[in-house]
C-alpha cells in the first residue's frame, strides 16, 4: 500500500450540503481507516483550512458539496497552500458548476444538449413557449440540488416563473429548456474510464429536491436499461463531456437525459459526487466489482495525477 501520509477528509463546510457533506466524509473515512490510511476529519466551518499546514496534513480528500466546496474556490485555496486534493482542479470545478457556460463547451464540440434559451428580462417568453414546446424546463445555470427547477406546462407561466426565480437571486443565468421525456441516466468516470450506467426512474414527476433528499422511493438501476450500443455512446459521450470541461484523470459524474425516440443527451456534469455509501457512483462501482474502499483508494490517488 502507497503511504500517503497525514490525510485530511475535507467535510461539513459551509453550504447547504453539509449534511450530505458530512455523510460522504464520514464514510470516506472510515474506509480509509479500514485501508490502513493515516486519515482525520477535517471542517472547515469548524477549522480554518489553513490550519491544515499547521496540523501537518499531508493531502486533502475533498468532499465538500455545492459552493465554497465543489465550485473550485477551495479548490484554489489548496492550490495556494500547496497542498494536493483530490477530484477536480479550479477551472473545471468552476465550470462544472455552472450549466450554461459547460453546455457552450459540449455544443462546441457537437455532443449532444437538449435545446435551451437563456432568459432575459427583455425575452419573447411567448416566443420561447412556442420555440420549445410545452412542458420545458426551467433553472438557474448554476444552483443544484433541483433547487429553482421547475416543470413549466402552460402558457404564461413560464415568464412568471423567471420572474420568481430572479427575485430569489439564484446563481448564475435562468435557461429554459427543452423537455426531454425518456428517461434520466447517469455515468460516473474515473481515470478517463467509465462505470456502468445507471438509470434514476423518481416517483415525483421529476427528480426534484423532494426525490433526492427526503423520499426513499426513487428506483436505481444498475445495470440500467440501456440496450449494448447505447451503454457503449453514453460511457463514450460521459468521458468526452468529462474531459470538455477539463476533469482530467478525476473522479466525476455525467447526467443524462433521453428524448421520446430515446436519443440521448447531455445534462450536466458533477465535479464532487456524492460518496455516502448508497450514493450512485459506489453503487456502480460495485456493479463494475470496485469495492467503495478500493474506490476511495483510487480516488485518493487522484491527488498526485491529474
Ligand atoms: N430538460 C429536461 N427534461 C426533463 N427533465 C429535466 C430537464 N431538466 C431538468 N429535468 C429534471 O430536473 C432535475 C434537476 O435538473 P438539473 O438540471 O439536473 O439541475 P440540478 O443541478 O439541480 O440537479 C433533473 O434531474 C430532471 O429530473
Ligand atoms: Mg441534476
Amino acid at each position: 500500500m502507497q503511504d500517503f501520509g497525514k490525510v485530511a477528509v475535507l467535510m461539513g463546510g459551509f453550504s447547504s450540503e453539509r449534511e450530505v457533506s458530512l455523510d460522504s466524509g464520514n464514510a470516506i473515512l472510515t474506509a480509509l481507516k479500514s485501508k490502513g490510511v493515516d486519515a482525520h476529519a477535517f471542517d472547515p466551518a469548524e477549522t480554518e483550512l489553513f490550519e491544515l499546514k499547521n496540523q501537518g496534513f499531508d493531502i486533502a480528500f475533498n468532499t465538500l458539496h455545492g459552493s465554497y466546496g465543489e465550485d473550485g474556490t477551495v479548490q484554489g485555496a489548496l492550490e495556494a497552500l500547496a497542498i494536493p486534493y483530490t477530484g477536480c482542479g479550479v477551472l473545471a470545478s468552476a465550470i462544472g458548476m455552472d450549466k450554461y457556460r459547460s453546455k457552450l463547451l459540449w455544443q462546441a464540440l457537437n455532443l449532444p444538449v437538449p435545446p435551451f434559451v437563456i432568459l432575459t428580462d427583455t425575452s419573447d417568453f411567448t416566443a420561447v413557449e412556442a420555440q420549445l414546446g410545452l412542458p420545458m424546463f426551467i433553472k438557474p445555470a448554476a444552483e443544484g440540488s433541483s433547487v429553482g427547477v421547475y416543470k413549466i406546462k402552460t402558457v404564461g407561466e413560464l415568464q412568471q416563473k423567471y420572474q420568481e426565480l430572479r427575485d430569489q437571486h439564484m446563481h448564475g443565468e435562468i435557461m429554459a429548456e427543452k423537455f426531454m421525456s425518456g428517461g434520466e441516466y447517469t455515468c460516473g468516470v474515473i481515470y478517463r474510464k467509465a462505470f456502468p450506467s445507471i438509470k434514476i426512474i423518481p416517483q415525483n414527476e421529476f427528480y426534484d429536491y423532494e426525490a433526492k433528499y427526503n423520499r426513499d422511493d426513487t428506483i436505481y438501476l444498475c445495470p440500467s436499461d440501456l440496450i449494448p450500443a447505447d451503454e457503449q455512446l453514453m460511457r463514450d459521450l460521459a468521458l468526452k463531456a468529462f474531459e470538455a470541461i477539463g476533469g482530467g484523470n478525476n473522479c466525476g459524474r455525467v447526467d443524462f437525459l433521453r428524448d421520446a425516440d430515446g436519443k440521448i443527451y447531455i445534462l450536466e456534469a458533477n465535479t464532487l459526487p456524492g460518496m455516502t455509501s448508497h450514493s450512485l457512483i459506489p453503487k456502480s462501482a460495485q456493479v463494475a466489482g470496485v469495492a467503495f474502499a478500493d474506490l476511495c483508494i483510487d480516488i485518493l490517488k487522484t491527488a498526485y495525477e491529474v
